[in-house]
């Protein structure tokens, strides 16, 4: 039995786990800091910096005592060493390095899109490779045809906002505060999806963009403004519109990349596939076509350390470790072992 203690500490969640063999969840402490970010409509990377340093260590504490274990039973620590905000993954990964040479235990770099792409590994028996991954988080949306453990191809990105940043932005637009998606996805259940006919860009390939869709809704809420009809504006219909034309495009896209790919398989990833007109929509389409949609519960979709942890073990069992000096990198990029 070995036991992974994952820390992630990328952006604005301060995250702890204990996973027994890449799979039995343990504990998965997960602190966000919404409250701290909100009134600035987005995270504020100084003020992330200092709550992770503030509350790193009574997180760990908590993720250890909720596993019922004692920090001499950890057999490796897993931290995200990128990508994501420089300050906040340093924390994370000094805190780690710290345990690993006090403990005398094994160091784990993971890459934050990795650990994201096998989170549904901790729900499901076995990763039905190769399968498509539809990456959609705050600060990535990609297609990924997943063939192996650490062995990827990408099949599109998008080249401007990711679908998150989009629904981050439309939110800060109508006042909805940070972050956009789950505000957005509730009020889109009492909106008209087809009340306004917002851009979907990029037909003809399996790259994204997002930020024409961005602009369509700001120059609508602009023209309300300039008007006098700010009052006028519909939240429900605009959210409902803004989210049908996001969902369109990644479940269109997702669908033709596994057909393309000849993969029976799609498995979707990131805080975006936390979206519940994502979830089933993608579902139904798919099912059409034979194709298994494999979605993670919710509180594995956006950041936690449980995912770290879990993907942390498949690279402790194959030697992937690091050494003391392992530099965290803001930019890093997916890439084969
Ligand atoms: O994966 P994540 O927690 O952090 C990054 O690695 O970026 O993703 C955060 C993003 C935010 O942009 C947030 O608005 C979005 O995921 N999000 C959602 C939902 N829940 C979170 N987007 C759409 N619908 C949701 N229910
Ligand atoms: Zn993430």
């Amino acid at each position: 039995m070995s036991l992974v203690l994952g820390i992630e500490t990328s952006c604005d969640e301060t995250s702890a786990a204990v996973v027994e063999d890449g799979k039995k969840v343990l504990s998965n402490i997960v602190s966000s800091q919404i409250d701290i970010h909100n009134k600035y409509g987005g995270v504020v990377p100084e003020l992330a910096c200092r709550r992770h340093i503030e509350i790193i260590n009574p997180i760990v504490a908590e993720a250890v005592d909720k596993a019922n274990i004692k920090f001499a039973d950890i057999n490796a620590v897993a931290v995200t060493n990128g990508p994501g905000l420089i300050g906040a993954l340093l924390v994370g990964a000094s805190f780690g390095k710290a345990l690993s040479y006090s403990l005398n235990i094994p160091l784990i770099p993971v890459n934050h899109l990795e650990a994201h792409i096998f989170a549904i590994g901790l729900e499901i028996s076995a990763m039905p490779f190769p399968f498509v991954c539809l990456l959609v988080s705050g600060g990535h949306t990609s297609l990924y045809l997943v063939k192996d453990y650490g062995r990827y191809e990408e099949l599109g990105r998008t080249y401007d906002d990711a679908a998150g940043e989009a629904y981050d932005k439309v939110a800060k637009m109508l006042n909805l505060g940070y972050p956009g998606g789950p505000v957005i996805d509730k009020l889109a259940l009492k909106g008209n999806p087809n009340a306004f006919n917002f851009p979907r860009a990029i037909k003809d390939s399996l790259d994204f963009s997002f930020s024409g869709l961005k602009t369509a809704v700001m120059e609508y809420v602009k023209g309300m403004k300039v008007s006098g009809l700010e009052e006028k504006i519909n939240l429900s219909d605009i959210s409902a519109s803004f989210q049908q034309a996001v969902v369109d495009v990644l479940v269109s896209k997702a669908i033709s990349s596994a057909r393309k790919n000849g993969s029976k398989h799609i498995v979707i990833a990131g805080g975006v596939a936390a979206n519940s007109q994502l979830r089933r929509e993608l579902k139904e389409k798919a099912a059409k076509e034979g194709i298994d949609v494999h979605i993670p519960s919710q509180v594995y979709c956006t950041d936690n350390a449980a995912m770290i942890a879990g993907i942390g073990y498949q690279k402790l069992i194959r030697n992937k470790i690091a050494e003391l000096d392992l530099n965290p990198q803001a930019g890093l990029s997916l890439s084969d072992w």
